[in-house]
């Protein structure tokens, strides 16, 4: 199996636009590194990929991967489609940037393709554009995917604010766990963490990658950085601080961070936070890196 990191960012990336933080203003000044919003590619059979989220951004992401690019051909791409870990906005606007496609299959929770017709209004806007079959992937369901399973893990019920009046029952928000069914390794990707779910503990403990939320480094960042009167947690992130000794004790040989928010001591990678994280053998994750488990 080859996974590839797209992004790291949480919403907004970084630097933000209207985001003048130390986190941004150094991005700004290329002291930090610019992170694209959060994401992975999933390599399904040779020459196939799915993208594990839609951000924003994700066209510039597939021009940036060579092996998404398109060809031989006018019109051959490898994105063959989308798996939704939730229904937030930074993880789903990229649909709309994928209206060209004349094919492509988007998967996700119940809930998540709920807020995503419903809410965004998604299939009745690039209905007359693209071709999307949109397919429910329930929790605990597998889903073969050429050479790869597929598996939603519910987390919590963490929803986006757009979907706030939605009646649809959850998990709202999932990790999914993906299964090299030739090589059995397995890796977990898990943007979004309220809550730490045994589902996902189970998941975590026989994975051999692992893709940790690391939105915030420690519970009172959003607070300090003067945007919201909520901790980490109460934005349904938990903090590294609140992690890192959990991520610590799994056997995966590769754990790394990712969904970093701009406010994060880490988006610089001078921080002494990276040695912290670094003594525990945890990492954040890194753009165009292609990890093979
Ligand atoms: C989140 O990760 O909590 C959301 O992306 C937040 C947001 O949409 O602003
Ligand atoms: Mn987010
Ligand atoms: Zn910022």
């Amino acid at each position: 199996m080859r996974l590839r990191v797209l992004g790291t960012a949480a919403g907004g990336g970084v630097p933000q636009w209207n985001c003048a933080c130390e986190g941004c203003g150094s991005a700004r000044r290329s002291r930090g590194l610019p992170r694209r919003h959060a994401s992975i590619a999933v390599e399904t059979a040779p020459g196939a990929w799915f993208l594990v989220n839609a951000a924003p951004d994700v066209t510039e992401q597939i021009e940036a991967f060579p092996e998404l690019r398109p060809g031989p051909g006018a019109r051959r791409t490898p994105v063959a489609g989308v798996v939704l870990t939730d229904a937030e906005l930074d993880h789903t606007l990229g649909l709309f940037r994928l209206r060209e496609a004349a094919r492509l299959r988007v998967l996700a929770p119940p809930a998540v393709l709920a807020a995503v017709t419903e809410g965004l209004s998604a299939d009745a806007v690039l209905g007359p554009y693209a071709g999307i079959t949109w397919d429910a992937l329930p929790a605990g369901e597998t889903v073969r995917l050429g050479d790869i399973e597929v598996a939603a893990l519910p987390v919590s019920d963490k929803r986006p604010r757009y979907a706030a009046g939605l009646a649809h029952p959850g998990p709202w928000s999932t990790a999914l766990e993906i299964t090299d069914v030739r090589s059995g390794r397995r890796a977990v990707y898990s943007p979004c963490v309220a809550d730490w779910s045994d589902p996902l503990q189970a998941a975590l403990d026989r994975a051999d990658v692992v893709f940790l939320d690391g939105t915030f480094w420690d519970d009172d960042e959003p607070r300090r950085a003067g945007f919201t009167t909520k901790t980490a947690t109460e934005m349904g992130h938990l903090p590294i601080t609140r992690t890192s000794a959990r991520l610590a004790r799994l056997t995966a040989p590769v754990r790394l961070y990712t969904h970093l928010n701009n406010t994060n001591p880490l988006v610089d990678p001078a921080a002494p936070q990276h040695r912290v994280l670094a003594d525990l053998g945890l990492a954040v994750a890194a753009e165009g890196d292609v990890i093979e488990p």
